[in-house]
């Protein structure tokens, strides 16, 4: 079988299981910022086992690193043809590929300010006072956090549809309808767990 193939199909599954499901449960911890400081930094800084937080590393970071150098190789060797071909379909792949490019930059920078600058440099993890006022004070930050997790629903959501395609589980036009709707729910659910992890840690930065 063509090896382009099967990294495709790698990609795509992991892309899906476990980054997107580890990206649901990641905004879900967040969500304790509703409830304070203490439940926050319990829930999504503290680790009770080095090993638990060496899995998290594994189950997270390897999956995306490995996603990442497939969709930067994508990227590169495609280019858009929506001039020719004014589908909304086609427009919706476009936007999966930019929405890629942004997801790139917001994580490079979420990941390097809230996970590698304050353990390496400040040598503690992130703590609650530090991002809530970040987000309260410093509009870029906020900003970032906004666009970039809007691009994060979008690239999830709309790529559980192509991983749908690809995997053959959507082969009629009744069941890539249905599968429409899981892809819109998805973008909503996420947007709406980020964009209210923003909102109370911006409340509490005030
Ligand atoms: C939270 C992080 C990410 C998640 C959950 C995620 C998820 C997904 C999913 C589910 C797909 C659809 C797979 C398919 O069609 O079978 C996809 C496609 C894609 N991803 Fe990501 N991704 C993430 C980060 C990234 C990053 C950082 C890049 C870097 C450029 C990237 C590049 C791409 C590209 C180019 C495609 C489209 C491939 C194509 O159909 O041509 N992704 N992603």
């Amino acid at each position: 079988m063509d090896s382009g193939f099967l990294r495709a199909r790698l990609a795509s599954l992991l892309a899906v299981m476990p980054l997107g499901v580890w990206t649901v449960a990641h905004l879900w911890s967040n969500l304790s910022a509703l409830r304070g400081p203490a439940a926050w930094e319990d829930a999504v800084t503290h680790f009770s086992h080095p090993v638990a937080h060496f899995a998290t590393m594994v189950i997270a970071l390897l999956p995306l690193a490995l996603h990442t150098v497939w969709g930067v190789r994508r990227l590169a060797s495609t280019r858009p043809n929506n001039q020719r071909y004014r589908s909304f379909g086609n427009l919706k792949y476009a936007i999966q590929r930019l929405s890629a490019v942004g997801v790139l930059l917001f994580l490079g920078a979420h990941l390097f300010k809230a996970m590698i600058e304050p353990r390496l440099v400040h040598g503690h993890a992130e703590t609650f006072a530090d991002i809530s006022t970040q987000m309260g004070h410093h509009p870029p930050t906020l900003a970032v956090y906004l666009l970039g997790t809007l691009g994060v629903a979008y690239h999830l959501g709309n790529g559980l549809q192509t991983f749908a395609m690809g995997w053959g589980l959507t082969t009629s036009r009744r069941a890539l309808a249905r599968f429409e709707i899981v892809s819109y729910a998805t973008f909503v659910l996420v947007l709406a767990m980020s964009w209210t992890v923003i909102w109370a840690l911006w409340r509490a930065g005030q």
